[in-house]
């Protein structure tokens, strides 16, 4: 196990994660299987800045993402949010926080997102 999300839990497995919506009530259980479809979704578009999604069963039951390192406190002090978030044509779906985002091949991307 890597990490307890508020709605998923996510496991590790060498270069890639595995989220799972948690059940510990209703609620957060539909809140999770959301986050997993929104993930599926938006990482068809095959943005760079998205983390992406390699395999998922329909429905949000689970995904499988590619793992991406947590950002230093420093990368995330250096990072101008705001600014790679708000692109000229479009904006990257995700919460302003450290633990969205992760480094993968020397890039940050997100790596929880959806609208
Ligand atoms: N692709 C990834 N690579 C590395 N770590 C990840 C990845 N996806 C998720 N994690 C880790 O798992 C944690 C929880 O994942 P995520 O944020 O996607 O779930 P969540 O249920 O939406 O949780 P939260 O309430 O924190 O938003 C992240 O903060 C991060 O530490
Ligand atoms: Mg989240």
């Amino acid at each position: 196990m890597l990490a307890k999300g508020a709605t998923r839990s996510v496991f590790r497995v060498g270069r890639w994660v595995i989220k799972i919506p948690r059940i510990y009530s209703w609620g957060h259980f539909l809140l999770g299987l959301l986050a997993n479809l929104q993930e599926r979704k938006f990482s068809r578009a095959e943005w760079s800045e998205l983390c992406p999604v390699v395999a998922s069963i329909p429905g949000g039951w689970l995904v499988v993402m590619k793992y991406a390192r947590p950002l230093t406190e420093k990368e995330w002090k250096g990072m101008n949010v705001d600014q790679w978030m708000h692109r000229e044509d479009y904006s990257i779906p995700v919460e302003p926080k450290i633990n969205s985002f992760g480094v993968l091949n020397g890039n940050i991307v997100a790596i929880d997102y959806g609208s």
